[in-house]
Order: structure tokens, then C-alpha cells, then sequence
């Protein structure tokens, strides 16, 4: 039986993929290296040095820098994240996120937050929904980011809960490799082809709705 929800953050409860997005095509501006939305798939759901990495490597300047001037470039394009995030309000959650956060307590569910984001408890302040948590995994304290799915273990861990009293929920293709290792039922959010390992999908955020979801754990 489906105990608790755990939620990725960025591009899930808020549209803030978008500002990493258009923070890390600030910075690839700054190196000469091309960012577009495409490629940028492919930083969803890993870790700011992960991606600066694979920036890096695709702009073919991997061996350009030393680590102390990478941690100086992933935390000048954080500065720009932040000023993103700074102007967050509660409006800004994205459709349907309220009312699934707000009937999952209804229902008694747990919820978590499993996100690689060192930025997640700010963002989920300035949104206003951060009382909706009974936990929040700290990305620092794992050993291994999406898509190994220790990060969605840790946050059924945090909630009492095994992986399989729990719903996953993802906007990224790595992110649902996480939550499908972890042994969780995976809620894809977004279009199908990228969402296609995904044990249901919607398209955007305002079709998650939690009895859809508990119907579809039921069908399993
Ligand atoms: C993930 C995002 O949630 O967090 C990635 O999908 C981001 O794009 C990662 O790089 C780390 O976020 P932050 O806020 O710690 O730089
Ligand atoms: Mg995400």
C-alpha cells in the first residue's frame, strides 16, 4: 500500500529547470560553449559539478581547468541561479502541484523531497510549501547521484518507508532510472519519448493527480 510521495524539485514543483537552464547558458556564453535546450536534457537531475563536466566536455575544454577554477565556475553560475530563485514566489509553483502536495496530507501520505538541488530548501520557502515535507534528502550526504537510486531510497528511508510504499516523481530521464533502481513506482512528468522508462507519465504537471496515481500503482 502507497504510503508516501516523493517529488524531485526543479521542473517537477517549480520551473526552475528553466533557470538552471538559462544560468548554464549564461555561463557556457562566458567559456564559448553552445548550450541549447536539447543538449540540456541531458543536465536535468545531476549535480551542479556533474554538469559543468558535461558542459565542459562538450565544448571540448574538459582539460582547460583545474578543480579549484571548475568550483569557481560552477559557483559563479550558482550566483546566477540565486538571483533567479531570489525572486521566487508562491505563484510560481507549477498548476496542479498545490493540490496534489495538499491532498497527499489529506490522504495521510509522507512526503519527501529527493532532489540533487543544494538550493531545494530555499526554493521550497520562497514557494511557501516547505510545512508539506516531512523530509528532505541532503544531496550532500549521498555517495552517489541520479540515476543511482540512493537518493530515492534515502527519501522513502527518512519518511519510515521501504521504496515500495512510495511514489516517485521525476521530470528527468536520469531521475527515473533513480527511482526505477530503488524499486518505487515512477511517475514520469513530461514528454513521452523522454519519460518512456517511466511506469506511468503525464505530460505536464496539472494532469498529476494523486487518485490517477494510486489507480495506476493499483494496476501494477
Ligand atoms: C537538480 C537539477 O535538481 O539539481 C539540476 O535538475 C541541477 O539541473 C542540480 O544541476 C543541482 O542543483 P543546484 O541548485 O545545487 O546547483
Ligand atoms: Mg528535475
Amino acid at each position: 500500500m502507497i504510503k508516501g510521495l516523493v517529488l524531485d524539485l526543479d521542473g517537477v514543483i517549480a520551473d526552475t529547470a528553466e533557470y538552471h537552464y538559462l544560468a548554464w547558458k549564461w555561463l557556457g556564453e562566458q567559456l564559448g560553449i553552445q548550450i541549447d535546450r536539447e543538449f540540456n536534457e541531458q543536465l536535468k537531475g545531476i549535480s551542479r559539478l556533474e554538469s559543468l563536466e558535461l558542459i565542459l566536455t562538450h565544448g571540448q575544454l574538459n582539460d582547460a581547468f583545474s578543480e579549484v577554477e571548475k568550483n569557481n565556475l560552477a559557483a559563479k553560475k550558482n550566483d546566477v541561479y540565486k538571483k533567479y530563485i531570489s525572486e521566487i514566489v508562491p505563484t510560481d509553483i507549477l498548476p496542479g502541484i498545490n493540490d496534489l502536495l495538499s491532498e497527499a496530507k489529506v490522504r495521510g501520505l509522507k512526503l519527501s523531497i529527493a532532489s540533487a538541488s543544494m538550493n531545494a530548501p530555499d526554493i521550497l520557502k520562497n514557494l511557501k510549501v516547505d510545512m508539506y515535507f516531512d523530509a528532505i534528502v541532503n544531496p550532500a550526504s549521498l555517495k552517489h547521484g541520479k540515476p543511482d537510486p540512493e537518493i530515492f531510497i534515502k527519501a522513502a528511508q527518512l519518511l519510515g518507508l521501504s521504496p515500495e510504499q512510495c511514489i516517485g516523481i521525476e521530470d528527468a530521464e536520469a531521475g527515473i532510472e533513480a527511482i526505477n533502481g530503488a524499486g518505487m513506482f515512477s511517475v514520469g512528468v513530461g514528454a513521452e519519448i523522454l519519460m518512456k522508462n517511466a511506469d506511468f507519465f503525464v505530460a505536464e504537471t496539472n494532469y498529476l493527480n494523486l487518485g490517477d496515481l494510486l489507480s495506476q500503482v493499483g494496476k501494477c
